[in-house]
């Protein structure tokens, strides 16, 4: 069967994250689902060069966040994993607490009910108890929690080498090779450590 990611854009900070993934995926062919929250259409416009309506039409396919009409908003049709990229901490409360009061928040449910991959890619610092608690209590229920904390072993010289990180990570998280990561074994430091010895 053909590969269906969903990806839902929320409303935090990094929602260059998620355009990313959605376009590596489009240049794989691989079919996406795209759903964007309200704050996260206002952020993409103060935080990238990118238009709503690009984003819309890179997708395969775009539902609106309130749109439980969508045919994903229904366990009987098939996606194979759900990212959330960024997540922000009212859409990881809101899953946490089983209100599922949105389409993303609903794939969310959909997935973990139905034991399909979810990756919650969360983005605040510090965060508060409550948020840690409901992270411990998304990961206890089989979600993948990758935070967007991208490592600086590969020596990133741009933003783009950063996001690639993160996003080279969600792609290992999907099982899709991907050449975005320098893995430690390519890094700089480890070589020069190795010629040390
Ligand atoms: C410019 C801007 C940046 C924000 N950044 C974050 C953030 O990084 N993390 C977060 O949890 N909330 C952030 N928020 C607050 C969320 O947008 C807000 O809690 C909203 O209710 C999230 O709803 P959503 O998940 O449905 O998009 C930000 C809001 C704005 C306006």
């Amino acid at each position: 069967m053909e590969k269906i990611i969903f990806i839902g854009i929320c409303g935090a900070s990094g929602v260059i994250y998620g355009i990313k993934l959605l376009k590596y995926l489009r240049s794989l062919n691989i079919k996406t689902v795209l759903s964007l929250s309200n704050n996260a259409k206002s952020i993409i416009e103060i935080e990238t060069p990118f238009s709503v309506e690009e984003l819309k039409n890179t997708a395969s396919l775009y539902y609106e966040n309130d749109d439980f009409f969508s045919p994903f908003a229904s366990g009987s049709v098939i996606f194979d994993s759900a990212v959330i990229v960024p997540c922000s901490m009212k859409t990881i409360g809101s899953i946490a607490s089983g209100i599922y009061s949105n389409l993303i928040t609903r794939v969310a449910h959909i997935s973990l009910k139905e034991g399909r991959k979810l990756i919650l890619v969360p983005r605040e610092t510090p965060y508060s108890l409550i948020d840690l608690k409901n992270l411990v209590i998304l990961k206890e229920s089989g979600a993948c929690i990758l935070p967007a904390s991208p490592g600086f072993y590969g020596q990133p010289k741009t933003i783009d080498d950063i996001v690639n990180f993160i996003v080279g990570k969600i792609l290992d998280q999907l099982g899709i090779e991907n050449d975005l990561i320098k893995r430690w074994y390519e890094s700089k430091i480890r070589n020069s450590q190795i010629k040390d010895l």
